[in-house]
């Protein structure tokens, strides 16, 4: 799978939790801690692949244009992982302080993923060559197989 099929795919897991997670009560006590517990999950392998495989190669290929966008990524994820989701995990979901919180997060998610899809994954087709997205994509699996592990053990733990 070449790298930006493997990140649309995960946004779409990424995109069903949160309207799962929008469309409980406040009497969804347990199921709201559960999906966000698999979000959380989620988002950060997925994080980490951006992170540490795709965007640093998007802006190793790219000029002053493509390190703009690098940076506003990157921003918008350090809202979600040290602002927004922390609050959530911290908010009784019996709350409708919750269903706040859970809105927020939506509409970030939603707008960071519009981003990367509508505009970096469209420019990165043009600075990378096929072969790179699919070295990249190859390399994403991978390491997607090494975190999914760590974490589950981390959980475990
Ligand atoms: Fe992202
Ligand atoms: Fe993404």
């Amino acid at each position: 799978m070449n790298a930006i099929d493997l990140l649309k795919a995960d946004h779409k897991v990424v995109l069903d939790l949160l309207e799962q997670i929008s469309a409980t009560t406040e009497r969804a006590l347990k199921k709201r801690v559960e999906l966000v517990a698999k979000l959380e999950f989620e988002l950060t392998v997925h994080t980490h692949l951006e992170e540490e495989i795709f965007y640093p190669a998007y802006k190793a290929a790219g000029e002053k244009e493509q390190a703009k966008s690098y940076y506003e990524a990157i921003e918008e994820h350090r809202a979600v992982d040290s602002l927004v989701l922390p609050h959530i995990k911290a908010t009784d979901p019996g709350s409708v302080e919750f269903s706040g919180r859970a809105k927020v997060l939506k509409e970030l998610l939603e707008h960071h993923i519009e981003e990367e899809e509508e505009s970096m994954f469209i420019d990165a087709k043009k600075v990378l060559t096929a072969k790179q997205l699919n070295d990249l994509g190859a390399q994403m699996e991978q390491r997607k197989k090494e975190l999914k592990s760590e974490l589950t053990q981390h959980a475990a733990a």
